[in-house]
């Protein structure tokens, strides 16, 4: 069994002011059975961990070398000694963006498994993938050039995130979370043992509180990276709610 993780993803949001939602959150405490992870931009990371309390905090992208001349990068030893645990890789913004390729990914996890992070690897479909037929063969091809042979459940967790739900409001169905996710752990099984069953898979993309107790109860979602959702606390606390709710049944 995987652990359950609720994940935010601030992306290029918030300044100082935004660490009150933080506060907002860790006030509440973490739910038994459920880690809390809030990444938020790389400048309020120091703040951020200071005073997480139980929650985890992460980046959203490391280079892959551990110093030296890339000028607005940060490696992933930065990010441990700025108190983060974690780290997101390949999100579909940084690979649209930034031009990353599974195999740059692949470098950055282990660059975070080197510095004793969490890696969050996301890989997802394009509308026009997903429509193509393409779903299945793209997300594998995604996991497989993404992960280092080092991955395991105490160093990787997968996103799923189809490009086309991030920010939309669109949601895949239940049936389609269900098939990409099961796809996803055969995948890991096949390729790291009994260990692959380990690795968490969370669901990304327009999750929000209410749908996200539906999502939740899909076979093989451990959890969910969420975006929007996740800059409130308001907003972000019932998520996690329905979570815990699948650990405490
Ligand atoms: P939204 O939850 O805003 O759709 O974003 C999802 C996401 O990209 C998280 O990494």
């Amino acid at each position: 069994m995987a652990r359950k993780l609720a994940a935010g993803n601030w992306k290029m949001n918030g300044t100082g002011a935004s660490l009150g939602e933080l506060e907002a959150l860790v006030s509440e405490g973490v739910p038994q059975g459920v880690e809390v992870l809030i990444c938020p931009p790389a400048p309020l990371l120091t703040r951020a961990a200071a005073l997480a309390g139980d929650i985890a905090i992460g980046g959203q992208d490391c280079h892959a070398a551990v110093s030296g001349a890339h000028t607005g990068d940060v490696s992933a030893i930065m990010l441990k000694d700025a108190g983060a645990s974690y780290v997101i890789l390949g999100h579909s913004e940084r690979r649209a963006d930034h031009g990353e390729s599974d195999a740059v990914v692949r470098a950055k996890a282990e660059a975070a498994a080197g510095a004793g992070l969490q890696a969050v690897v996301c890989i997802g479909e394009t509308l026009d993938e997903r429509e193509a037929g393409q779903t299945l063969q793209v997300v594998e091809t995604q996991l497989t050039g993404s992960l280092p042979d080092t991955a395991s459940a105490s160093n990787t967790v997968v996103a799923y995130e189809p490009v086309w739900a991030i920010g939309t409001g669109k949601v895949p169905t239940l049936e389609q979370i269900g098939e990409v996710h099961s796809a996803l752990r055969a995948a890991l099984v096949a390729r790291f043992g009994a260990a692959g069953g380990d690795i968490p898979l969370l669901y990304g993309g327009s999750v929000k509180a209410g749908n996200a107790a539906d999502i939740f109860a899909v076979p093989n979602v451990d959890g969910a990276l969420v975006g929007g959702a996740s800059l409130k606390a308001a907003d972000f606390r019932p998520i996690i709610s329905a979570l815990a709710a699948t650990v405490a049944e």
